[in-house]
């Protein structure tokens, strides 16, 4: 898969692109990740990208030429499956849409900042809107970077052992059971017996049931789904 960012401020998504799980899709060649300056594009030799908003108001609006310019420019090598712009306004972005999007070839998205970018830019470009949540960042990298992540480790061979993102929360929508590792006492407090028995069946019967408790617990919502 390959994805491409534009951005203005490239730097945000180094590090957390760069590392771990991530690191390890790239270097296997499963996943390729370019972040792309939008001032290559920008409309001058200041390097402007955005502009005042007509009708007044605070805050800088991102300029439809630097964006149509650069979207155009890297749709000529490929054909994007998805143009995905990140806001607080879009669909708020759940496991299922990793899913969806870790099936895809080629998804370019858009980082935006100050007020956000031309309306017509979303009206004639974009096909996906996501919001990670609904609280307002500074700008749209951080979220990228979370949709880049989520998306990437689906990718089949990124995880080691392919079975673990089938055992991640939400993918029956059902929370995560709870995990132990060694010691077996720790101060006092003990790993369930039911662990150490030694019989898979049980084992799994066990999860299933602590992933449903947990789930009722803290997100019913989940299982009216
Ligand atoms: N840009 C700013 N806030 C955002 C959010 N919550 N989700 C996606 N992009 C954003």
């Amino acid at each position: 898969m390959r994805i491409d960012i534009i951005t203005v401020i490239p730097e945000l998504l180094e590090s957390p692109l760069n590392h771990s799980i991530m690191k390890r899709a790239q270097a296997k060649g499963l996943l390729e990740v370019h972040v792309h300056h939008l001032r290559q594009w920008a409309v001058n030799e200041y390097g402007q990208v955005d502009d005042y908003q007509y009708g007044g108001g605070a805050g800088m609006v991102m300029m439809c030429e630097p964006l149509a310019n650069a979207i155009d420019s890297l749709s000529r090598d490929r054909k994007y499956d998805a143009i995905i712009y990140m806001t607080p306004d879009g669909k708020r972005f759940e496991q299922k849409t990793a899913n969806t999007l870790s099936l895809y070839e080629n998804l370019l998205i858009i980082c935006g900042h100050y007020k956000g970018i031309d309306q017509r830019i979303r009206d004639h470009y974009v096909t996906m809107e996501i919001s990670i949540g609904d609280y307002v960042l500074s700008g749209g990298e951080l979220a990228a970077a979370v949709v880049v992540d989520a998306v990437g480790r689906l990718i089949p061979g990124v995880l080691n052992d392919e079975t673990s993102a089938l055992t991640d929360s939400f993918q029956d929508n059902l929370l995560a059971p709870p995990v132990y590792t060694r010691p077996v006492d720790f101060r006092g407090w003990k790993v369930p017996d039911i662990l150490l028995c030694g019989d898979p069946k049980k084992v799994e019967e066990w999860r299933y049931n602590e992933a449903v408790k947990r789930t009722e617990e803290r997100r019913p919502d989940l299982l009216e789904m």
